[in-house]
């Protein structure tokens, strides 16, 4: 099945594009900084890819199931809870590489006097904790509620 494209909350979307506007400006300050953000970069694109595909949409719905409406289309999401459910310990391997290539950033921008680069690189890893935490959950839980309404 070919899954259409699907809303990323407004705030979700900004935080990711942000993240991105600043690893490029790590990328442009060149040297071994510069090499670090770009590997960060490399594992961090086709990751962002996925959760806005089937990750983050999910989280859209959430301020309307809790003021009790319908939705529109409770197939879409669930689709993409449950491959989320499926790809949940390979998003957690990724953010794993992720932070282990953030930790190499901090030190070469640490040694390089780029304070705002390393604030930069710790934003990230709490990023990440914050979806592993918080936001891959809730999305699940939205595919779990939507799946126990179907049965009532
Ligand atoms: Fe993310
Ligand atoms: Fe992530």
């Amino acid at each position: 099945m070919t899954t259409h494209k699907m809303a990323v909350p407004r705030t979700l979307r900004a935080e990711h594009h942000e993240l991105h506007h600043e690893l490029a400006r790590a990328m442009d300050a060149g040297g071994r900084t510069g090499e670090a953000a770009r590997r960060v970069a490399d594992l961090l694109h086709p990751h962002f890819g996925k959760e806005e595909e089937f990750a983050l949409p999910p989280l859209a719905v959430l301020a309307a199931l809790a003021k009790g409406a319908a939705l529109p289309d409770p197939g879409a999401i669930l689709e993409r809870t449950e491959r989320l459910k499926a790809e949940f310990a390979q998003l957690v391997r990724e953010h794993d590489e992720i932070v282990k290539a953030l930790q190499a950033l901090i030190m070469t921008a640490k040694a390089d006097q780029k304070p705002e680069i390393v604030r930069f690189a710790e934003q990230l890893v709490l990023h990440a904790e914050t979806e592993e935490e918080v936001l891959y959950p809730a999305a699940i839980l939205v595919g779990e509620y939507l799946k126990l309404k179907r049965a009532l």
